[in-house]
């Protein structure tokens, strides 16, 4: 597996983040980790689907563009709001529920976590479960090499890889796995930026990666609940989430050598109560006039940009995902006000 090469531009190149990482910290000269690039938002593909979304009638971005090295500090920050529930509660349920969970997920797993950003999650399961080899799966190189450099510090770190891949249209991390019983782990409940029917295939792929008895996924699910406090949870009083928000015009400038000025637009979270989502888009404050790979979009004031949806979930809808996805026995922990769920699925009993 290669190193990742520093070609790209949306997350700090590595040679940055190498030497912004402490001596004590740095990789030795035999890497304690391998990270693996397969990531090409740069590619022209996907430059020409980023500006297919910006000219379409109703303009869109893909949340996957929130993260680059900025965005993924951003998102970092809006966790330690106080109106952003979601990290704190999920959290608060699995010390709770620490030990049983566990016990049912069993030891030294093959732990794949899906969109590790920053690790911390998963790293407060190692000293319970103590993974035989941790594979870190995220958009953003940066927050993986820092993560990785971190884990590689500990004591008796399990074997460490990184992947950097984009899995929002297509999960195959297969080439960065060893056959051995997996435990996917998906928290925070980014499942939610996928439509139902996308979460479905999504899930199904999980499924698929689950070759070896004893595999699984502990995934965790934002719940429908009062609108306001939903609403209040991406449109803190900080603005930090609309920071992030607003941040995906940076990477967009970068990515399709646009001229975005973010101060021609405001953040907007609404929740779209058919849909059961929360919507985020950006609004322009008067009428703007964008470049984009050298073609022009013109917005009226007041026009939006659709940056992302947060699908909520009822028990019972997000059990029949689960089970449509062709996962066994599924096990549920909440809190008392039930403002998130903890899902383990077992791949067994199809
Ligand atoms: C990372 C997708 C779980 O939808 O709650 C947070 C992203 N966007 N605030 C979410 C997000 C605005 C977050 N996920």
């Amino acid at each position: 597996m290669a190193q990742v090469s520093p070609r790209r531009q949306q997350c700090a190149p590595l040679a940055a983040i190498a030497s912004a990482v402490p001596e004590t910290l740095a990789a030795p000269a035999q890497a304690a980790w391998t990270i693996v690039d397969r990531l090409q938002l740069d590619s022209v593909a996907e430059r020409e689907a980023i500006l297919q979304g910006l000219l379409a009638p109703s303009a869109y971005l893909a949340p996957k563009l929130f993260y680059d090295s900025l965005g993924s500090i951003l998102y970092e920050a809006i966790v330690e709001t106080e109106e952003y529930y979601p990290t704190r509660t999920e959290h608060t349920i699995v010390e709770t529920h620490r030990a049983e969970i566990a016990a049912i997920i069993g030891p030294h797993r093959q732990w794949v976590d899906l969109g590790s950003g920053d690790s911390r999650k998963a790293e407060r399961w190692f000293d319970t479960i103590r993974p035989s080899r941790y594979v870190a799966v995220d958009i953003c190189a940066s927050a993986i090499a820092r993560a990785l450099a971190r884990l590689a510090g500990r004591a008796a770190p399990p074997e460490l890889v990184g992947v950097v891949t984009d899995f929002s249209s297509a999960l195959d991390v297969r080439h960065a796995l060893i056959s051995a019983p997996t435990l996917f782990h998906y928290p925070g409940s980014s499942i939610g930026n996928f439509t139902p029917r996308e979460a479905l295939d999504f899930l199904r792929a999980v499924r698929d990666h689950c070759v070896v008895r004893g595999s699984g996924l502990l995934i965790g699910v934002d719940t429908v609940k009062d609108r306001t406090r939903l609403v209040a949870a991406y449109d803190d009083s900080l603005g930090v989430t609309a920071a992030f928000n607003l941040n995906v015009l940076r990477h967009v400038n970068r990515l399709l050598e646009a001229d975005f000025d973010a101060r021609d637009w405001r953040h907007v979270a609404l929740f779209n109560e058919e849909e059961s989502r929360i919507e985020m888009h950006l609004e322009a404050r008067r009428p703007v006039t964008v470049r984009l790979l050298g073609r022009r979009r013109c917005f009226q004031a007041g026009e939006r940009i659709h940056t992302e949806n947060s699908y909520k979930y009822t028990e019972d809808a997000f059990r029949r995902l689960l089970a449509d996805a062709g996962f066994g026995s599924t096990r549920l922990w909440t809190d008392a006000a039930r403002d998130f769920f903890v899902f383990y699925a077992e791949a067994s009993g199809r």
